[in-house]
């Protein structure tokens, strides 16, 4: 069955980030197209990227990201749900994507973000960051509001209309999910190189 990996892609103590891929976990789980599980980037504590090689290369050695990258691999698409950071994601999920590459490779991704403007900006930056790995990145996403799906920017109460919205997103990435399962069955990936 395609997995989905649900990842939360704050670390902050107090994050928002947690109560979000909680509750979109739990509509993920309603449906039957996928096994969806929440991944916390927390648990892996991993420091900022230490390995000598490039990732691309695939030549890991820390214990940290041999684990990273086990539980990446384990899975056929992606939910990133992520905070804005002055515009951008955080710089604990940049980190962790950065950590891999080939696990990352023809795999789908969907986003769930949040922030004053739903986080929308840090979203089109992870789509530039998701294309240099070889992801397709699925048109949906769910765009949160601090001032209307939370409470005092801290309380998360999502309006009812987003239930839709993160199930339309899933129905893309499901679908996406299994299709390129298929490619990365039958193909030799391109050599890490040749794109960069
Ligand atoms: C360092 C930092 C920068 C932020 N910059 C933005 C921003 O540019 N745009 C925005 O909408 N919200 C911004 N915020 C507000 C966050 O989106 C909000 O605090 C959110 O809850 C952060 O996610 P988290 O609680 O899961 O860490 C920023 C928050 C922090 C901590």
């Amino acid at each position: 069955m395609t997995r989905i990996g649900i990842i939360i892609g704050s670390t902050r103590p107090g994050r928002n980030g947690e109560a979000v891929a909680r509750w979109v976990h739990e509509i993920a789980s309603r449906r039957d197209d996928a096994q969806y599980e929440l991944v916390d980037i927390k648990d892996f504590n991993l420091p900022h990227l230490d390995e000598m090689a490039p990732p691309s290369l695939g030549q890991y050695t820390q214990p940290h990201t041999l684990r990273w990258a086990e539980k990446i691999a384990s899975y056929d698409g992606y939910v990133f749900v992520t905070p804005e950071y002055n515009h951008s994601t955080s710089g604990a999920l940049k980190n962790a994507i950065d950590f891999l590459y080939a696990e990352w490779n023809n795999k789908a991704v969907g986003f769930v973000s949040y922030g004053s403007v739903g986080g929308t900006r840090a979203v089109e930056h992870l789509r530039l960051v998701v294309a240099e790995l070889q992801m397709a990145d699925v048109r949906a996403q769910v765009a949160l509001s601090l001032f209307t799906d939370f409470e005092n920017f801290s309380v998360f109460k999502p309006g009812d209309h987003q239930v839709g919205a993160v199930n339309t997103m899933l129905d893309q990435l499901a679908a996406w999910s299994g299709a390129l399962a298929h490619l990365r069955a039958g193909t030799t990936m391109a050599t890490p190189q040749s794109g960069a």
